[in-house]
């Protein structure tokens, strides 16, 4: 392998942007209709143009595929969907050779069932029954978990007379990470894969690791931090690796723990606060106020603390501009602008998910084209509930909108293959498309281009601390970052003002804009008045 790949410079926390790609559907290079791994290489200009540093990749190891490759078989082979490990190679080579590091996916809460250590579980090794969370009949019937994709959490062996733990899927085992054999194994994996010359991890569902029997709780246990902290000294620690954990269960306490600047965990955690996904994320509607409320302590709570992830999509969640935004032709584009500006300024490390850098939107689901296995089960599980309405939530909350394959052009295949896809693509592709964005400046992807670039000219994005003015304003979203230079003493501020309804509205906070300002950047052409057109934002900077 290139030795070169090893020394190149650690990825900058303070300044990355990630960008999140799904390797099924982000670009197929061999005709079989799923994306692969050269066919990210052959998009590696795209990504260099955007400006990104770090690409996440959600898991490409030998899979099943029941859940989309979060049920692994062998965390050290490539599925052969995706390619092979010395074209895994190549793409980290490539990419280094472009500043990009490349991030990858580590499902450590549980493994596939076709994973050899639990294949030798059943056949009565154990060694390896102590891998996973094999009990018995009375500690079942003592402890009932549901599973998250719904159903019983508990799967019965009949050879064994025993039952495993499933939080996901009945193919994906939880693994019990109160053995220490366990720990080792997942520090070894990512020794193997650092060794590889990869930059970044993201750990899945990684609050669930250690779980309270007595509260039957599966996140948040009391061994949560000690396991991650022998897990960063054990493999990644002290190593400039940018690592963030997926932390449905995280409140701002755990959130400083896990991404304490001392960097004995992670660099930062996913928390979904701001999504208003809430307990009932089928039923659940996006809340502005909710949305400010959980910025505002999460900027404020670990400024200096700590560190946040900024980011409004990923796999598991509806389109952006679909879940925040308004994405009805006519203002698909601004919106998707406005939400953009109010994430990208803030502090933190935006990820942009692939596809939202072009506005791309959820679709209206037949139930035969879903994919996902949550969407199916929970179709499954819903015979009682009105046929329309649960056709809507499928459409508004489904994870399936957020697979549909990235939109390269207008074409027949969007660019993304030459055969069928895997997965209905959406057929809005012929208008919101990469290729047309690239072209016209004023698109939504030269948006995401500048806020790129803003975030590494403007020290105040990256280390100003951060006020939300009118936290209880549903309509107007309006913050206020300050950042002062230590060298020349020079105070900077920054201001971002967005009106988040499709009326013209006044902005209370317009005269703050002093003379001299600069606008950094807006989501309408010509200069901003105080009464702001629909969905307007604007981001200005001072300086004294
Ligand atoms: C995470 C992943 C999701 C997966 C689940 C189980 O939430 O993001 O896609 O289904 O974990 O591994």
């Amino acid at each position: 392998m290139n030795p070169h790949i090893l020394h190149t410079p650690a990825i900058d926390l303070d300044s990355c942007v990630i960008y999140q790609i799904y390797p099924m559907s982000f670009q197929d290079s061999n005709g079989d209709g799923m994306g692969d791994i050269n066919g990210i290489r052959q998009r590696l200009g795209y990504l260099t143009q955007l400006g990104v540093d770090l690409l996440w990749l959600t898991p490409i190891y030998r899979s099943p595929k029941r859940d989309n490759g979060y049920d692994v078989a062998d965390y050290h082979t490539i599925d052969p969907a995706f390619g092979t490990l010395a074209e895994m190679e190549q793409l980290i080579s490539d990419a280094a050779a472009r500043g990009i590091g490349i991030m990858m996916d580590i499902v450590a809460n549980h493994t596939s069932i076709e994973h050899e250590w639990f294949v030798r579980a059943l056949a009565g090794d154990p060694r390896y029954q102590a891998y996973y969370v094999f009990r018995d009949k009375a500690f079942v019937d003592a402890h009932p978990i549901t599973s998250i994709f719904g159903g019983n959490g508990w799967q019965y062996v009949p050879q064994l007379d025993r039952y495993y733990l499933h939080n996901f899927d009945a193919s994906q085992a939880d693994l019990d990470w109160d053995n220490p054999a366990v720990r080792a194994e997942m520090a070894e994996v990512i020794n193997f894969w650092l060794a590889k010359g990869i930059k970044g991890f993201r750990f899945d569902v990684i609050d669930m690791v250690s779980k309270e029997w007595s509260r039957l709780a599966m996140s948040n246990g009391p061994r949560l931090h000690d396991y991650i902290r022998e897990l960063n000294q054990a493999s990644f620690g002290g190593k400039g690796i940018i690592t963030v954990g997926e932390t449905w269960g995280a409140d701002l306490a755990h959130m400083q723990h896990y991404s304490n600047p001392n960097g004995s965990e992670f660099s930062m955690v996913f928390n979904f606060e701001h999504l208003g996904l809430g307990r009932d994320k089928w039923s659940s509607h996006f809340d502005p106020l909710a949305f400010k409320r959980a910025m505002a302590r999460h900027q404020t709570g670990l400024h200096g603390l700590g560190w946040n992830s900024l980011f409004l999509g990923n796999h598991d969640l509806p389109r952006a501009v679909s879940r925040f935004g308004d994405d009805r032709p006519e203002w698909r584009e601004v919106s998707a602008k406005l939400w953009a500006m109010v994430i990208h300024l803030m502090q933190g490390t935006p990820f942009i998910y692939q596809g939202e850098e072009l506005g791309m939107t959820n679709r209206h689901w037949q139930a035969d084209e879903l994919r996902d296995v949550e969407a199916i089960n929970y179709r499954a599980s819903q015979s009682e509930l009105d046929p329309a309405e649960l056709g809507r939530r499928l459409d508004a909350i489904g994870r399936d909108n957020a697979r549909t394959p990235m939109q390269w052009d207008s074409g027949p295949r969007a660019g993304f293959s030459t055969a069928a896809p895997w997965i209905v693509l959406n057929d809005n592709h012929v208008a919101i498309n990469a290729a047309e964005q690239r072209a016209r400046p004023d698109s939504l992807f030269h948006c995401y281009r500048q806020l790129i670039a803003l975030r590494k000219a403007h020290p105040v994005i990256r280390h100003g601390d951060v006020a939300l003015l009118d936290e209880e304003d549903p309509e107007r979203i309006s913050y206020r970052r300050r950042w002062q230079d230590p060298i020349t003493g020079a105070r900077h501020t920054l201001l971002l003002l967005a009106n988040l309804t499709e009326r013209p509205l006044v902005m209370p906070h317009f005269d703050q804009v002093e003379k001299g300002a600069t606008l950094l950047i807006s989501n309408y052409p010509g200069e901003p008045a105080a009464t702001f057109a629909p969905y307007q934002a604007t981001g200005w900077l001072m300086t004294t």
